[in-house]
């Protein structure tokens, strides 16, 4: 039976088969390690034809959570990994050896670009930064390319580039192309049914919902998936089993979550707008990060120093409303002239919306500064 949003998300993790004495849902298997009662017993576990044998090779609730992840995102495997950086470096090295090159969006998480500047392009794997948004300039920049890295929303501003457009030069090219959905969520966009070939997700974000994990996800084709996990175990990069239980846990409101936090997102946008202490505001449909310029860093510290609701926390994605400062958090890593170019200022905040009332958030917001 094909399911629709709501029902996948709200049964994610619900162990497969069900018996007559099934816990309704999945326990936390916090262990390390599996007993076997022969060395004969253990070898397909070992081999990895099945079953759990040590946890740096995958656990339950590190499949339960890809399993998740990748039914939301329509896709046939997925790897769940300890944070989404660890995805991102994951399925990097599985793709990219030394004298390859990858192509990323350079507007994308702050983050991204300076795994791939200090870390990959150190090991041999050539980076280039490309306008996502310009289609043709990216097409320009991807013959040789092994993978191409977009965000389907980026990070702060909420543009959304063309999947489609950038699938069919990247099919063209021979080139992976990557979607980073962590913004959009799987509710927002499905980057495979636009053409790409993969799809990462910070889980740290709106799949865990809470604040309170750090994990992440890479799904897509079982061959890519499966050479990814391979890096994984071998790195040590799975999702821990109370990181992934929560994930789960998270993802069973997912819709209801989302759906409050949209209608929030696009009214506070709304209001902010028509603000005289605001000179822009970014948004898009269907997403919960509002961002918006107050001119000055001294303005954005005053704001965020008289919120009282609202928390000033450096991350995004959770049930609670709050606030980050683009060019000292997520874009820090990037150079005044970098973030300039960017169009993110010292008086840029991003706010991400939670599920509260909206007269109270506003309330909060209208005072503050
Ligand atoms: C769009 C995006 N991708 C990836 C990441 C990295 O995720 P994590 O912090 O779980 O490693 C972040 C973190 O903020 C992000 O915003």
């Amino acid at each position: 039976m094909k399911l629709r949003d709501a029902t996948l998300a709200a049964h994610a993790g619900i162990p497969e088969p069900r018996s007559e004495i099934a816990p309704h849902t999945q326990p936390l298997y916090q262990t390390s390690v599996y007993d076997f009662p022969s060395i004969d017993s253990s070898l397909p576990a070992l081999a990895g034809k099945g079953g759990y044998v040590y946890g740096r090779n995958g656990l339950p609730n590190s499949d339960a959570l890809a399993r998740a992840v990748a039914a939301l995102e329509g896709a046939e495997a997925g790897v769940a990994t300890s944070s989404g950086m660890a995805a991102v470096t994951a399925v990097t090295l599985a793709l990219c050896s030394a004298g390859d090159r990858a192509v990323i969006q350079s507007d994308a998480y702050g983050g991204t670009p300076a795994v791939f500047r200090r870390d990959f392009e150190r090991l041999g794997i050539e980076t280039v930064c490309v306008d996502a948004y310009d289609v043709q300039a990216v097409a320009a920049a991807l013959p040789g390319a092994k993978l191409l890295l977009v965000e389907s929303i980026s990070n702060p501003l909420l543009r959304r580039v063309d999947l489609a457009a950038l699938s069919v030069h990247c099919r063209d090219a021979g080139t992976a192309l990557l979607v980073d959905n962590t913004f959009a969520t799987p509710l927002g966009c499905r980057p495979l049914e636009h053409g790409a070939d993969g799809v990462l997700h910070s889980a740290t974000k709106f799949l865990g919902g809470h604040h309170d994990l750090l994990a992440g996800a890479f799904v897509g084709p079982r061959a890519l998936v499966e050479a990814t996990r391979g890096v994984i175990t071998r790195m040590g990069l799975h999702a821990s089993p109370m990181n992934a239980w929560l994930a789960v846990r998270g993802i069973r409101t997912l819709e209801v979550r989302m759906r409050r936090a949209w209608e929030n997102a696009a009214e506070l946008a709304k209001r902010l707008a028509a603000d005289p202490r605001v000179s822009t505001v970014y948004s898009t449909e269907n997403c919960a990060l509002v961002s918006f310029d107050v001119g000055s860093y001294d303005a954005a510290e005053r704001m965020v120093a008289s919120l009282s609701l609202i928390t000033f926390s450096p991350s995004l994605g959770g049930v609670t409303t709050t606030l980050s400062h683009c060019a000292t958090s997520s874009h820090r890593a990037l150079s005044d002239k970098e973030r300039g170019a960017l169009g993110i200022g010292p008086g840029m905040l991003r706010l991400s919306v939670g599920v509260e009332n909206i007269e109270d958030l506003w309330n909060d917001l209208s005072r503050a500064g």
